[in-house]
């Protein structure tokens, strides 16, 4: 009987891409995924460490699982992702229940690990390996998929911004082949993919092709059946003329472009060790928006860094007055351990980063109606995904990947189709089909 393995994903969309590749490396060890926790042999946490609050319900999650251990005793539990990379066995020590702690570089270990588990051995594995992941994990498998995917193309972080914990949770930034990332693309397609979302903590510091990144989005254009690419996260100073470029002129990369600048005063930039100022990421968008006129833009906000008074939070206010965003997720400032902010000076309260933080979140909410509105009337790209709420209806992302819901045939699934919009909600479309 095949053994069961359930996968919890938290953090963002590259520990989705791992944990399905974590899944597939399982198989060839006789694991099916299940959603049932209940029915588990192997349990795997893919784990975030950017904020507290993610590092912490881990532990939570945890605190769950030991009674279904104890009902289970066959029951493996493993920790995976920025977690254990950043805690390695202190994980151990503090959840007894965990059987294995195994950091993001490791995955391709995983069937070998999982033999020793079988010994009841605890183990730990958060070494950065010479060997890269990517090359050692199995090929993905040929199973049907649903229209969009992710495919992780550039991994780490050399930015070392004062807050984060990514450059030593993920490592040195590290950029795969262009050929591997075209045959992996290459074989989604044929899987039934017409969209992919190129991933990496700094993506567009992609090297792995001559031509950086907007040289891989113009090989992966070349794919027929590829109808939308779109990629992320990217840093402001890695947008260079080429991708800026490629965004005018590359008709699949969409118009959308995820680009943090965490804040809108020079001096807590410089605090952060951004490297950039809030006129630099500007001129960036006008000239993004030059290329691609119709670009919507997301960014991330960190409200209450070290030190950031009153005036320095009100020129975020108004560099986000002065950019107009399609969305964009903002988070008040939690110090994280081994990071250079974190023992600063100035600390902000927590009550003071919270109010900036609403005030900033109502601001936007704003800006993310005013596009939302803006849309109504135009006609614009949809890929469908799956059936909507309402009877015969179809739910999608637009160019702009904003939802979208249509009256449709279930066979606009998986297809790229023109739609009108006719009204906007508070988080997504309505349109008809053209
Ligand atoms: N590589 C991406 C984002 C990485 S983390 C980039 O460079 O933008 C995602 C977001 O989490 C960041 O953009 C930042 O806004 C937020 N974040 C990271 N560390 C944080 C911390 N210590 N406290 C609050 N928010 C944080
Ligand atoms: Fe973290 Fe900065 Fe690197 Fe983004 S660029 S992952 S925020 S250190
Ligand atoms: Fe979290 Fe690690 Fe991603 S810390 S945001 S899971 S890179």
């Amino acid at each position: 009987m095949a053994k069961k393995l359930h996968i919890r994903t938290y953090g963002c969309q590259m520990n989705v891409y791992d944990s399905e590749r974590m899944a597939e490396a399982l198989a060839g060890r006789g694991y099916e995924q299940t959603e049932d926790v209940g029915e588990a042999d192997l349990v795997l946490l893919n784990t975030c460490h950017i904020r507290e609050k993610a590092a912490e319900k881990v532990y939570s999650e945890l605190g769950r699982l030991r009674e279904l251990k104890a009902a289970r005793p066959g029951m493996r539990i493993g920790v995976a992702g920025c977690v254990a990379q950043a805690e390695g066995e202190d994980i151990l020590t503090r959840a007894p229940m965990v059987d294995l702690v195994l950091g993001p570089q490791s995955y391709h270990r995983l069937p070998e690990l999982d033999r020793a588990l079988a010994t009841g051995a605890r183990l730990v594995e958060t070494d950065f390996p010479a060997e890269d992941k990517f090359d050692e994990l199995p090929e993905r498998r040929k199973a049907t998929r649903g229209p969009t995917a992710f495919l992780t193309v550039q991994e780490g972080c050399d930015k070392f911004c004062a807050f984060c914990v990514v450059p030593y949770t993920r490592g040195a930034e590290v950029s795969r082949p262009a050929e591997r990332v075209l045959a992996e693309a290459r074989a989604l397609v044929e899987a039934g993919v017409c969209e992919l979302t190129l991933l990496g903590q700094n993506v567009n510091a992609y090297h792995g092709h001559p031509g950086g990144l907007a040289g891989l989005v113009r090989a992966l254009a070349e794919i027929d059946g590829l109808l939308r690419i779109r990629y992320t996260t990217s840093h402001p100073n890695d947008m260079d003329d080429a991708l800026i470029a490629a965004h005018g002129e590359v008709d699949k990369l969409m118009p959308y472009l995820h680009l943090p600048v965490q804040s809108g005063s020079d001096r807590v930039l410089k605090a952060m060790n951004r490297k950039h100022s809030a006129a630099e990421y500007l001129a960036v968008i006008e000239r993004l928006r030059e290329a691609r006129p119709d670009i919507l833009l997301t960014s991330d906000f960190i409200t209450g860094f070290p030190g950031e008074t009153e005036a320095e939070f009100e020129e975020t206010m108004s560099l986000v007055r002065a950019v107009g965003y399609g969305a964009a997720f903002s988070f008040a400032y939690s110090p994280r351990p081994g990071t250079p902010a974190a023992d600063r000076k100035g600390q902000v309260p927590r009550e003071v980063s919270m109010d900036r933080l609403h005030r900033l979140q109502a601001l936007i909410a704003e800006q993310q109606r005013a596009a939302l509105e803006a849309m109504v009337g135009r006609e614009v790209g949809v890929l469908f995904e799956k059936p909507g709420r309402l009877e015969g209806q179809m739910a999608g992302k637009s160019d702009h990947l904003h939802a979208v819901h249509v009256q449709a045939p279930a066979s606009a699934i998986g297809e790229l189709r023109r739609v009108r919009i006719t009204e906007a909600g508070p988080n997504s479309l309505a349109g008809v089909l053209v």
